[in-house]
């Protein structure tokens, strides 16, 4: 149930590990601190991560009052739903694809989501199924598009971009993650992959560089824990940048006129 989400954002990449999961998360946390409802969908149906990272304990259930819908599971003040908190250890993740499409629309549609000025969509890695299915059954605001230096280098990025691009989807801007490494002995910062790879592919794409974050351990550790930066630290270095790109995103939000009803196209 839907109709009672503003906007639908989806974090995504071309290639998988990159930090979509990560991104979304924390992204998901800076947008509910700059003032919003705010949910997170994992529709990483094949691995979700949504659980781990939020610290919801293994084997708690959303609740289904109905017996038809569920209830998202509320975590650091997000509603959260994922196809971790429906499978057991024991249940294959082995989805084909249309099935894969299919549970993804269920948890889309059938998780009783409330008032939420923001639902961010942790995408599974690649251009396949899923993001069809989500860009065919929910009206997506626009796309993160989630990058590194090395998936700049292999194109992958430019593959997200142009996939959102085909299935109509706004793209909102590029995060580059893991651009500098922060050493966690002496904090020095070390461009390994070189500098600029993410503002030159936002560039060509006509789009935005939202933000830029390091590879940094701590970032790792926090989603390990349970507990995101942007929660685990509210005041740090990280969650501001993390901010910093809500901040942007709702400024495109914002610039998007699809608030205003349905549009009327003469043709
Ligand atoms: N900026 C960062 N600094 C350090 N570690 C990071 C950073 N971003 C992500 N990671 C770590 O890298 C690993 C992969 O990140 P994540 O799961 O977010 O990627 P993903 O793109 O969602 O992967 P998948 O394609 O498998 O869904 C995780 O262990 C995560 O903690
Ligand atoms: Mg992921
Ligand atoms: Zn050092």
């Amino acid at each position: 149930m839907l109709d009672q989400v503003k906007k639908i954002i989806a974090v995504a990449s071309g290639k998988g590990g990159v930090g979509k999961s990560t991104t979304a998360a924390n992204l998901a946390l800076a947008l509910q601190a700059e003032g919003k409802k705010v949910g997170l969908l994992d529709a990483d149906i094949y691995g979700p991560s949504v659980a781990m990272m939020f610290g919801v304990p293994e084997g708690q259930r959303p609740e289904s009052p109905d017996g038809k819908s569920f209830m998202p599971i509320v975590a650091h003040g997000l509603e959260t739903m994922s196809m971790g908190y429906l499978v057991t250890d024991k249940t294959p993740m082995a989805w084909r694809g249309p099935m894969a499409g299919g549970a993804l629309q269920q948890i889309l549609t059938q998780t009783n989501w409330g008032e939420l000025d923001v639902l961010v969509v942790d995408m599974p890695p690649g251009t396949g199924d899923i993001q069809l299915t989500l860009a065919q059954k929910a009206e997506v605001a626009g796309a993160v598009i989630v990058t590194t230096p090395q998936d700049i280098a292999l194109l992958d990025a430019r593959k997200g971009i142009e996939m959102f691009t085909k299935v109509k989807i706004p793209v909102l801007g590029i995060v580059e993650n893991m651009a500098v490494h922060i050493c966690s002995n002496c904090g020095h910062e070390d461009s390994i992959f070189g500098t600029g790879g993410g503002e030159t592919v936002a560039e060509q794409y006509g789009t935005e560089l939202l933000g830029s974050l390091p590879l940094d351990r701590s970032i790792r550790e926090r989603g390990d824990q349970g507990v995101p930066s942007v929660a685990a630290e509210p005041e740090g270095k990280i969650a501001q940048s993390y901010r910093d790109i809500a901040v942007k995103v709702l400024e495109q939000l914002a610039s998007d006129s699809s608030d205003s009803g349905p549009e009327i196209v003469f043709e």
